[in-house]
């Protein structure tokens, strides 16, 4: 395949972000913008060019009938965006999370792997070069315990503070470290998770929780306590994972760098990668004909983070410690 004809779905934050992406990457042409709010999608399709514009999907996909989607729309909005585009044969880049529930998620990828379509998921700190080198410092040893953070503030869509459309902090923001985590660390036997609320009480519709603890037990034994916090206004937050074995620590600062403190130095390491834009190529170069174990983070793949705070929210509502892959 030679030129790539690429559409967008849902023309919001990361829509945008999307099509500054794909405009760095030569031969890829976007040629349709759907968005159910039709004067977004003619915005972002004018940025685009000119392409088309449309107010549904599914339209859009038999019209401009696009190689590959990208799609970027809330948790809850995920219906048939990526179905009805791989049984089109149309490749598909979804944002995290994949979809809101698990049913979905797994009901979404029976589809794709049906269809042979290529699905990747834009969990991009899986190219960026500092978690690269936490891998690599990893290697040789065992980690005995670990920390990851995500505390700051509530971001401004509206949909992100009602649980229902979102699924919560833990599902829609912190599952980035909950994929890190499984990317360092391997598979997770079991989550146990505590939350709170009640700091949000001036921000009308706020029905997510405030903070949460959430313990994964991983299949290596490795405990790891990921801890999402939204209320934070005008203090500094804290995002990333801290690793602790025999002879190591490994702090990990969100997309920022990661320091190496060993019994004799620290070493500390910045980030340089475009790992946004690796991640995009990826996709596209394996729809191209490249090499499809490029992408690293195939949508099976992601539907298997997305587990795990799935699971930790019940456990927050049961009391109970939430066996995985049950
Ligand atoms: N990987 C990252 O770092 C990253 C960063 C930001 C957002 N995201 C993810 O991207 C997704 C969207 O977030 P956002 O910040 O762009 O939200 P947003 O609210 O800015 O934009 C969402 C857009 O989707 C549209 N939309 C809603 N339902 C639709 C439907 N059924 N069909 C077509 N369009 C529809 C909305 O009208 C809106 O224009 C979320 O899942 C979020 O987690 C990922």
């Amino acid at each position: 395949m030679q030129g790539l004809r690429v559409a967008i779905v849902g023309a919001g934050g990361i829509g945008n972000y999307h099509l500054s992406q794909i405009k760095k990457l030569e031969g890829v042409e976007v040629v349709g913008v759907a968005d159910i709010d039709l004067g977004r999608a003619r915005d972002l399709a004018s940025k685009a060019g000119g392409c088309s514009a449309f107010d549904a999907h599914v339209a859009m996909y038999d019209a401009v009938k696009p190689d590959a989607v990208f799609v970027g729309i809330p948790p809850f909005a995920h219906t048939d965006q990526e179905t009805a585009a791989a049984e089109r044969g149309i490749h598909i880049f979804v944002q995290k999370p994949p979809a809101a529930t698990l049913d979905k998620a797994r009901q979404v990828l029976a589809v794709i792997e049906k269809a042979g379509v290529i699905a990747a998921v834009g969990f991009q700190d899986r190219y960026l070069d500092v978690v690269a080198e936490a891998k690599a410092a990893l290697a040789g040893q065992r980690a005995g315990l670990a920390m990851g953070y995500w505390m700051g503030g509530m971001p401004g869509v509206p949909w992100w503070r009602v649980r229902a459309q979102s699924g919560g902090q833990a599902v829609e923001q912190t599952i980035h470290i909950f994929d890190t985590a499984r990317y360092l660390f391997g598979e997770v036997a079991s989550v146990q998770a505590m939350a709170s609320s009640g700091l949000m009480t001036d921000v009308p519709g706020y029905d997510v929780d405030d903070a949460s603890a959430m313990t994964l037990t991983f299949e290596s034994g490795l405990l790891c306590t990921i801890f999402s916090a939204c209320f934070l206004r005008g203090g500094p937050g804290k995002s990333g994972l801290d690793i602790y074995c025999q002879d190591l620590r490994i702090e990990y600062a969100l997309r920022n760098n990661v320091r190496l403190s060993g019994p004799r130095e620290t070493r500390e390491i910045r980030h340089r990668n475009d790992s946004d834009g690796e991640c995009v190529r990826a996709f596209t170069d394996a729809v191209r004909g490249g090499d499809r174990a490029a992408i690293r983070s195939p949508y099976a793949d992601a539907v298997r983070t997305l587990e795990l705070p799935l699971a930790g929210q019940k456990s927050a509502e049961t009391g109970a410690a939430v066996r995985i892959g049950q």
